[in-house]
């Protein structure tokens, strides 16, 4: 099926790594432009060069900041953007005892100004496309609370209800606002926490405890190919009914309804 990605311009928000590098790869296959944006100009550069793809270094915390670059996408990819994937941030990995009033200041700004910061500089191009489409990163946190991610999972439920308002407001613009919801998927986040967590184990083994631990019905991490997949789903025009909701891309995870 042809999604209807190709000459489209899309700006996905933390595509040096994990879900968003997937992402990008995915669009640029799909024969889209893609820009992306990260605060490691090294690590974006270690994306590779494409003639469809624009990187910039940016903080999507910094408002301004996140208008230059959205501009600067527009102005390097066709002078149009056509959809946005707010996908940039990191989880917090602290109980209530071990988290500060900073904490909780920080997790809420990268939140949620992961979504309105680039909404909002991109949301002229979005109202002028014929296929608009928005698609926010969020977790299964959201409905599914833990308490070793006290703030991330506070933070996480208020994006997913910021989504479903974005999606009332903004149809009449023909803007559609999605979420996919992740459970545990293999990135750097990953890698990172089995290296500090000097566990003795493989980091094979430690991916399949953690998956027992936390009940993912698979029994393996997700890949960010298979989040890519949905993300690139909700953006294409071929989803034209579909805003105001998600896919949770989690392997299972839980015993609940989700
Ligand atoms: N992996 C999981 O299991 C999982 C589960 C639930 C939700 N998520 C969410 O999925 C999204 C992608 O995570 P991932 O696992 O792919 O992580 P990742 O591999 O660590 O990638 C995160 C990306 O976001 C960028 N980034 C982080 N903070 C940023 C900021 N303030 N401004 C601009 N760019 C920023 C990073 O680049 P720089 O560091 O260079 O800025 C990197 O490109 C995140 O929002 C994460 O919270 C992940």
């Amino acid at each position: 099926m042809d999604l209807g990605l190709a000459d489209r311009t899309y700006v996905v928000t933390g595509g040096s790594s994990g879900v968003g590098l997937a992402t990008v790869r995915a669009l640029l296959d799909e024969g889209a432009r893609v820009a992306t944006c990260g605060r490691d100009a090294e690590r974006l550069r270690r994306i590779g060069a494409h003639e469809r793809l624009f990187t910039d270094v940016c903080d999507v915390r910094d408002a301004d900041a996140v208008r230059d670059f959205v501009t600067a996408s527009a102005d390097a990819l066709g002078g149009r953007i056509d959809g946005l994937v707010n996908n940039a941030g990191q989880s917090r990995m602290k109980r209530l005892d071990e988290t500060t009033p900073d904490d909780w200041r920080d997790e809420l700004e990268l939140k949620f100004a992961g979504v309105l910061n680039p909404l909002q500089a991109a949301r002229g191009h979005l109202r002028a496309s014929d296929a608009a489409s928005v698609v926010n990163v969020n977790a299964v946190l959201a409905k599914q609370p833990e308490p070793r991610l006290i703030t991330t999972s506070a933070a996480r439920a208020g994006i997913l209800n910021l989504s479903k308002s974005l999606a009332t407001e903004l149809a009449p613009d023909g803007i559609r606002v999605n979420s996919v919801c992740l459970g545990l998927i293999d990135t750097g986040q990953w890698t990172r926490r089995h290296a500090t967590a000097d566990s003795g184990l493989s980091y094979a083994d430690w991916q399949a405890e953690l998956a027992a631990d936390r009940g993912v019905a698979l029994g393996r991490l997700g890949r960010a190919d298979e989040v890519a997949y949905a993300v690139v789903s909700l953006l294409s025009p071929r989803a034209s009914y579909i805003t105001g909701t998600g896919i949770d891309v989690c392997g299972g995870i839980g015993r609940g309804i989700l």
